[in-house]
């Protein structure tokens, strides 16, 4: 094959996530060929080194795990006996992280737009560390009378970040400099300041322009008497899908490198808050073939989950890496896989390498699927989302 075959690169690549995978759990490895499908088999052994991976780049970062990747209460419980802290989004998260041990001083909640008995729920619980990005949001949080520690949102650039996460939240400087202010005049801690590069980021420049605008928020709103003391600079670290990615390791030197030259980051609280970095390379979704036919030319695979169980992120930016356990020795041509449901917008994948040969009953992995699956799939048509097997 010819260097640069769209085939032959994605076929490698998959085989080398496969091999990392066996490599580093051969025995959850062994189990993909035997789970009943659809199943998300995860790691426990790829979990914690990916998670002990992340804390030794992170040095002087308190991390918290964004339940909302991978919400399962084996994969909580696995962080939890780690000694990581959380991010949480919903009463549901909170209790799973309630029940795995975490206490409330290692929990906090960085969606800017939460419902009220959300926050009511959390300040019962200990939990008094909130993101904000709106005056309603400050509002809403006043009004239960404690004083809660809040830290504003921050809009950042998230150029080239795969899943971005830039229009829905996040104000620019000088509103973010108000919303701290009026915090402090409502009772509240204004407590620091977060932002998300996107999800999937492998652009560093994201980082870069983000560290400028917290350091610029945080002098402007000193020279209020407002004195923060954290800093959150979210989620984004990428994992590999069809080609390499950052490593924590990179990410993390860039950012020291910002910290250090924008920031005294001795006298600083730290933190970082990923999802996918820490659950998605631990995840690999058992698909069965359950239909195959040609259309117009084009060759089509039908497989047992689809973009409402379980492979959403395929609906916009994340392309995965299909592996077929019986491809050894097989021909490879581009299929177009279909998912379960009726609807014609569940389609997984385009121009995907697979072997010519593939039958109704084989096997598909789905590598890299860790993250931001399970949690998205819903019911459709009646079929059921893909169980987790965390092993
Ligand atoms: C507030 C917040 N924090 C953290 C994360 C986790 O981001 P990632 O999965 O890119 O690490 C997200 C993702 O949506 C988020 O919204």
């Amino acid at each position: 094959m010819p260097y640069g075959d769209p085939v032959e690169l994605q076929r490698r690549f998959a085989q080398k996530l496969m091999d990392d995978f066996s490599e580093r759990d051969p025995e959850a490895a062994r189990l993909l060929n035997e789970v009943s499908t659809p199943t998300l088999v995860m790691s426990k052994k790829i979990l914690k080194e990916r998670y002990a991976e992340v804390r030794r780049a992170f040095e002087g970062f308190n991390v918290y795990y964004a339940v909302k990747a991978n919400d399962d209460e084996g994969v909580v419980e696995t962080f939890a006996s780690e000694g990581s802290g959380f991010e949480v989004a919903s009463s549901s998260e909170l209790e799973k992280v309630l029940r795995a041990g975490a206490g409330p001083e290692r929990i906090i909640s960085s969606n800017p737009v939460k419902p009220p008995e959300f926050v009511e729920r959390c300040l019962e619980a200990g939990v008094d560390r909130f993101a904000v990005d709106s005056f309603a949001e400050v509002d809403k949080i006043a009004r239960f009378r404690r004083r809660a520690r809040v830290y504003v949102r921050l809009a950042v650039p998230n150029v080239g970040s795969d899943w971005p996460l830039s229009r829905k939240f996040g104000v620019g400087v000088d509103e973010a400099v108000e919303v701290l202010d009026y915090a402090n005049r409502r009772g509240l801690v204004p407590y620091g300041i977060t932002f998300h590069v996107g999800s999937q980021c492998n652009n560093l420049q994201n980082w870069f322009v983000a560290v400028k605008r917290a350091k610029e928020v945080w002098e402007r709103a000193y020279r209020r008497g407002i004195k923060l003391q954290m800093l959150n600079a979210g989620g984004g670290i990428p994992a590999r899908y069809t080609r390499e990615s950052l490593s924590p390791t990179e990410i993390a030197a860039y950012l020291r490198g910002l910290l250090n030259k924008y920031f005294g980051i001795k006298t600083l609280e730290l933190q970082i808050e990923p999802g996918r970095g820490l659950v998605a390379e631990a995840g690999v979704m058992v698909l069965s073939v359950i239909g195959r036919a040609e259309r117009f030319g084009e060759k089509w695979i039908y497989v047992d989950a689809g973009v409402f169980h379980g492979l959403a992120e395929a609906l916009g930016g994340i392309r995965y890496s299909f592996y077929s356990p019986k491809g050894h020795s097989s021909e490879y041509e581009l299929f177009t896989i279909g998912g379960i449901s009726c609807d014609s917008m569940d389609v997984v994948a385009e121009k995907v390498a697979l072997p010519k040969d593939l039958e109704v009953g084989d096997r598909i992995f789905v590598l890299t699927a860790g993250a931001y699956t399970t949690v998205y799939a819903s019911r459709f048509n009646g079929f059921e989302p893909p169980r987790v097997l965390l092993v």
